[in-house]
């Protein structure tokens, strides 16, 4: 009996975990290239296409580049700054660290 109710709240603490989308390098190229994060049909990728001047900023702290990334956001997408702990915003940060000088325009 003990035993089950150990096996219950495994799955019932994995589950909802599993749901939970991962950011990831994908996601944020994905979220940089489309307009999902805009209100006015706007992307990141319109601007900066494939990350282009973009690489400087890969060296930035989150706290900076996630702060920038926000007023692109507010600004240029008239849309919601994303919380720094989001997927969206941690997806975007790991799209932007992977940008390297070969993106130098
Ligand atoms: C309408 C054009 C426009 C759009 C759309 C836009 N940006 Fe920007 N972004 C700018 C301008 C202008 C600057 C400031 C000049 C520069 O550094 O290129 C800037 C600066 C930045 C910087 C800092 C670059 C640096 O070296 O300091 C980052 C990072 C950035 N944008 C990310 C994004 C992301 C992520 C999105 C999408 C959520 C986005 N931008 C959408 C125009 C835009």
């Amino acid at each position: 009996m003990k035993r089950l109710a150990i096996v219950l709240s495994v799955i019932a603490v994995t589950l909802p975990a599993m749901a939970t989308e991962k950011a990831s390098l994908d996601k944020g190229k994905e979220l940089f290239t489309s307009s999902q994060l805009a209100t006015n049909g706007k992307s990141c990728n319109m601007c900066h296409p494939n990350g282009k001047g973009l690489f400087k900023a890969a060296g930035y702290d989150d706290e900076t580049l996630g702060n920038i990334i926000n007023q692109c956001i507010k600004n240029p997408l008239a849309s919601t700054a994303l919380d720094s702990n989001s997927v969206e915003m941690k997806s975007l940060l790991q799209y932007i660290k992977s940008l390297d000088s070969s993106t130098k325009r």
